[in-house]
């Protein structure tokens, strides 16, 4: 595995698998890799001739209140990891290589970016701008024929997959399923800011995801229904959601009752650290 600082360096070592006709994959990251990050990276291996992964941490998507300084970092470890899941080229770029002096160009991607995470009172869509920035950037260093995102990131994967098709990025989008702990926690990079008893209450998020799909499987399809008994399972744990909100899963219009793909998102600050999930009710996945 070769570890690469540079677009140039990226641009020459992908040359000629890019002239001799291999596929070439994509798996954007932030880093600290957890199972969610490594079932991306297996799937992604197995599908394609040359595995990129990016390794950045961008400081465009966090908003002045987050934990950009804090955000946990070990490039020795992802890049141990990487390496043993088969990466051809880890593209660990600094700052000002993505974004150099006099760096002015935004791209944004209106409606979605709007609501849920994007909601001005939340991370606001600055956030969402500074994330289609940083993956339109990474697609033209890397012009993967492939990339691949998580379901954990339900609205970022809906904005980008919108990013891709009104600017013609010529990149197929795959996205994998939530990989989670044992009991249910979504794996996040941020759970390591959770004490054990936050780690406890964070449970909150998925047993209340759950809670929801049992409502829908009982025939209970009223958005009322249905959030009431995600609700009851965050109050039980002391979480006060930031949202939890039924919205299509297609268009994140809102829903007032599970009818199709139906996406259930939920985000709530557990101590240190804001977590998020999500599940889709009704239709299949
Ligand atoms: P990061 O949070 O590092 O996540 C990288 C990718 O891993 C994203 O596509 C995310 O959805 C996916 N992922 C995270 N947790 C997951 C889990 N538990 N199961 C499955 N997939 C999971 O998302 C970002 O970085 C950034 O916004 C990025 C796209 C790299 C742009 O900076």
């Amino acid at each position: 595995m070769k570890t690469i600082r540079t677009v140039a360096d990226l641009r020459e070592t992908l040359a000629p698998a890019r002239r001799a006709g291999s596929s070439i994959g994509l798996v954007p990251t932030m880093g600290f890799f957890h199972e969610g990050h490594l079932a991306l990276i297996d799937a992604a291996r197995d599908a394609c001739d040359v595995l990129v992964v990016s390794l950045f941490v961008n400081p465009s998507q966090f908003g002045p209140s987050e934990d950009l300084d804090a955000y946990p970092r070990d490039e020795r470890r992802d890049a141990d990891l990487a390496e043993r899941h088969g990466v051809d080229v880890l593209f660990a770029p600094p700052v000002d290589e993505v974004y150099p002096d006099g760096f002015s160009t935004t791209v944004a991607v209106h409606g979605l970016t709007e609501v849920l995470d994007g909601h001005p009172a939340r991370r606001g869509q600055g956030h969402f701008d500074g994330v289609t920035t940083v993956v339109t950037k990474l697609f033209n260093m890397v012009q993967p024929d492939r990339a691949w995102f998580g379901q954990k990131d339900a609205q970022q994967a809906l904005v980008i997959r919108r990013l891709v098709r009104d600017l013609d990025i010529p990149v197929a989008i795959e996205v994998l399923p939530t990989v989670r702990e044992a009991d249910g926690l979504a794996m996040s990079s941020r759970n390591v800011y959770l004490s054990p008893d936050e780690r406890e209450r964070a449970l909150g998020l998925s047993r209340a995801l759950e809670a929801a799909e049992q409502e829908v499987a009982a025939g209970r399809l009223d958005a009322r229904d249905v959030l009431a008994a995600a609700r009851r399972e965050l109050d039980a744990r002391g979480v006060e959601p930031e949202y939890l909100e039924l919205r299509s899963a297609s268009d994140l219009s809102p829903a007032a009752r599970v009818d199709g793909r139906t996406l259930l998102a939920v985000a709530a600050r557990v101590g240190r650290a804001r977590l998020i999930d999500n599940t889709v009710l009704g239709g299949t996945e």
